[in-house]
Formats: structure tokens, C-alpha cells, sequence
């Protein structure tokens, strides 16, 4: 038996990208700034004083990127909307070009046979809702939740998967919290208000993707981690079971209908500003649940760092990507049955799982990586074990279809199925999108 033989016939072979990380076009067609570009704009946050004015140039050349989709046989594409295009600014008017852009992108998308898979919200927001409080305040959530209905409207005929918000940890933790991503702010109370106003504009984005587009796939996409305790101690004990709290039961617990975790409440200290109806809104039934994997997570304690006072340790496995991430790939398979098992979920998909590795195009134009490929292959093994053992994955979209701004490590991070060059914009298959596409169809062919 082949090692991918457990995944379902039906099984959607996907890639995925977001919209500032690839589409450039900063300024075209009446894009206003989002936080991102305020951000990268900032000296010293995004290494390289990299930004995502030009990126991969997609907003220009999305059809020659959705054929190079095609090619690799895939079912499904993952792609973010800009909230930023679509309702520029604090007035609420929405900008026609914009919309009309993504419009496009959905149509090419289905002439190829590419079933789209938009997410709303990849951490773009708005400048001028920024400005406004952005999202420690709840109106951040309502003005989302109006943007969702505007774009549900205009592709409602077309799109029936649908995904809320992409990690909405990072936008919490990393960008109101630790400070490293976009809007930059370290302030405990901030980014729990901001978790609190992201679950609910995810609510609320439901209602109205509900309320728009009859028979409409629903899903929020997490990024998870495995935890092990550093130790045995009880003080690494205890810290594992806070950094779980940190990283995955606040993410899932309220999504799927047990509240926010008391133990992470007392810890954060943070009054959740809930309102009545609220908790129903965030823990409205969803139709699928999207896992991002990356690493697992090896804690100690760290009783005098910043809440949650844990600090990450070095895994064991000497394989590292270029993130210097360890590589791990049972965190997919546990992480997908926990999900399954202690949370009941129906329909999992793997939303984002990919590696970032130096690569360099050889004097023959060729792109030889090695050890994404086997990154890639160990992940989907994993995967494979996790359906065998009974999680109803549904899906497995990589990370990502195209090299791309990695945020704030800039461009020097390729994580794509496909080489970018930045300079000529030349786009180069990779060993492992070719290895994809071969896996693909051999699944396909015995399915
Ligand atoms: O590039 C990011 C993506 O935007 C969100 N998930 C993790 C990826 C790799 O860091």
C-alpha cells in the first residue's frame, strides 16, 4: 500500500497563498494602506527594509500563476482578499476595482478547474481602521463583518468554500503582543482584546457569509503547535499546560462552543469585553476547521519572562528549515487527531503546511530542493497515518504555491512550491512542486 493510499478519494489537493505576501500593486486600482504596509514601511521591523509594494507582481500576473496551479493538477487554490482593496478606508465605500479585481482572480480560478478557497482576513487590516483602534475595539469586528458581506455578495455565485480569519494568533500574540509583526504593539490587555474582537468578527463574518450565500462551506484557520514540557519538573509541567493554553485552547475552545479557557483568563488577567450573544456568535457551527503546522513546541518555564511565562527550547531533531524551525512532522498527525478526538471536529483541512529552505536556480534554470521535498513527503505521510487513525481530513492545501514576503524576514524566506525572482520576476518550478504534482496525480490515478 502506498503511504498516501488512506487519504480519501475525494481528497482536494490544494496550495495557498495571502494577498499582500504575493500581489504587490500596493497602490493600484485604489488599494489604501494596511497595517502591513504602514509596518514594512517602518525602518528596522521587516529585515532587509523589505515591503510587499511589488511582492510577486500576482496582481498582475495571476493568470500565468493560475495556470502554473493548474499544471501541478491541482483541485483547490488558497488565496486571501485585501481587505484593504475591497473597502480602502474608514468611510465604509467600496472601491468597484478592487472588488472587481478578485472577481477576476475567482473566475480564471474556476476556467482552470481550481475549486477557490478565499480567506478574508490574512492579517491585512486597514490603515484607516488601525487608526480607529483597530482590533483591541469592537467596532474593528462590525466593520469586518459589513466587508464580508460585501465581498459574499459579489462572489457568493461563484465560492462556496469560505474561510474567516487566517491565525488569528499571530495577529494577536505576535502583532499586539511580542510586537514583531504588524501593528507592532506590546501590550497584554491590547491583544487580548484584540483574540476577543477577532473570534468575534469571525462570528459575525459567518452570519453574514450565512445570510449571503446559501449552502456556503465555512471554516476558521489555526496555527497549532504540539507542546512537550522541556522536563518533568513541575514547574515545565506547568508551563506546558499554559503554553497549550496559549497557543491551541484559545484558539479552539471558544470557536467550538467551550468558552475561553478559565485557566488563561486568570493568567491574562484581562477583562473580555463580552457582550450578550457574543459567545453564541464566536461558537456558531462551522463546516470545517483549518490546521496550519508548522513546528512543534518544546517549553520551560520562565517565571520572570512576560506572560505566559514560557520560554521555547531547541528540539532535539538537528533538521531545521530555514526558519530554524525544527523539523517534526508527527505534530501534523497528533494535532489532526486531537482535533478529531478531544474537540469532535467533522471536517479538518490542512490549511497550510510547508518549509522554507535556501534555495538557489542552477546555471541550467533548475530549482533542486531536497529537502523541502522531503518535508513535504514526511508531512503528507503524516497525514495519511492521521485519516488511517480516523481524522476526517478533508483536504491539504501547501505552503505556499509561490516564494513570497515572509512577513518580517522579507524575501529572503522561500517557502514556495514555485521560485520567484524577485528581480525578473521569473517564475521557476521547484523539485518538490514537480514531486507534488507526481504525488497528486498517483493518488488521483488510484483513487
Ligand atoms: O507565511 C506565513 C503565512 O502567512 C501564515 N502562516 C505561516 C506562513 C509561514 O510563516
Amino acid at each position: 500500500m502506498n503511504h498516501l493510499d488512506a487519504l480519501p478519494a475525494n481528497f482536494r489537493w490544494g496550495a495557498a497563498t495571502a494577498a499582500y505576501q504575493i500581489e504587490g500593486a500596493a497602490s493600484t486600482d485604489g488599494r489604501a494602506p494596511s497595517i502591513w504596509d504602514t509596518f514594512s514601511h517602518t525602518p528596522g521591523k521587516v529585515a532587509g527594509g523589505d515591503t510587499g509594494d511589488v511582492a510577486c507582481d500576482h496582481y498582475h500576473r495571476w493568470p500565468q500563476d493560475l495556470d502554473l496551479a493548474a499544471s501541478l493538477g491541482l483541485d483547490a487554490y488558497r488565496f486571501s482578499i485585501a481587505w484593504p482593496r475591497v473597502v480602502p478606508l474608514a468611510d465604509g465605500k467600496v472601491n468597484a476595482a478592487g472588488l472587481d479585481f478578485y472577481d477576476r482572480l475567482v473566475d480564471g480560478m474556476l476556467e482552470r478547474g481550481l475549486t477557490p478557497f478565499p480567506t478574508l482576513y490574512h492579517w491585512d487590516l486597514p490603515q484607516a481602521q488601525q487608526d480607529r483602534g483597530g482590533w483591541p475595539e469592537r467596532a474593528t469586528a462590525e466593520r469586518f463583518a459589513e466587508y464580508a458581506a460585501v465581498v459574499a455578495e459579489r462572489l457568493g455565485d461563484r465560492v462556496r468554500d469560505w474561510c474567516t480569519l487566517n491565525e488569528p494568533l499571530c495577529s494577536s500574540w505576535i502583532g499586539h503582543l511580542e510586537g514583531t509583526m504588524a501593528p507592532g504593539v506590546t501590550d497584554l490587555t491590547a491583544a487580548v482584546r484584540t483574540s476577543y474582537h477577532l473570534h468575534l468578527g469571525h462570528g459575525l463574518a459567518v452570519q453574514a457569509l450565512r445570510a449571503a450565500v446559501p449552502g456556503a462551506r465555512i471554516g476558521i484557520v489555526n496555527n497549532l503547535s504540539t507542546i512537550e514540557p522541556a522536563s518533568r519538573s513541575d514547574a515545565d509541567l506547568a508551563a506546558a499546560l499554559r503554553a497549550d493554553g496559549h497557543i491551541n485552547r484559545w484558539w479552539l475552545d471558544p470557536v467550538l462552543g467551550r468558552g475561553y479557557p478559565q485557566d488563561m483568563l486568570d493568567l491574562y488577567g484581562v477583562e473580555l469585553p463580552v457582550r450578550d450573544g457574543d459567545l453564541e456568535l464566536i461558537s456558531a457551527p462551522l463546516d470545517w476547521i483549518g490546521l496550519n503546522y508548522y513546528f512543534r513546541q518544546i517549553v520551560a518555564d520562565d517565571p520572570t519572562g512576560p506572560a505566559p511565562h514560557f520560554r521555547q527550547v531547541p528540539g532535539p531533531n538537528p533538521e531545521r528549515t530555514a526558519m530554524d524551525w525544527e523539523v517534526h512532522a508527527p505534530g501534523i498527525e497528533e494535532l489532526l487527531l486531537r482535533l478529531t478526538e478531544e474537540y469532535g471536529v467533522r471536517e479538518i483541512y490542512v490549511t497550510e503546511n510547508g518549509s522554507a529552505y535556501r534555495d538557489t536556480v542552477t546555471a541550467d534554470g533548475r530549482v533542486d530542493d531536497p529537502e523541502r521535498t522531503a518535508y513535504l513527503e514526511s508531512h503528507l505521510a503524516a497525514c495519511a497515518r492521521a485519516v488511517a487513525k480516523g481524522a476526517p481530513l478533508a483536504g491539504y492545501f501547501a505552503w505556499s504555491l509561490l516564494d513570497n514576503f515572509e512577513w518580517a524576514y522579507g524575501y529572503d524566506k522561500r517557502f514556495g512550491l514555485i521560485h520567484v525572482d524577485y528581480d525578473t520576476q521569473v517564475r521557476t518550478l521547484k523539485s518538490s512542486g514537480e514531486r507534488y504534482a507526481q504525488l497528486i496525480a498517483a493518488h488521483r490515478a488510484r483513487a
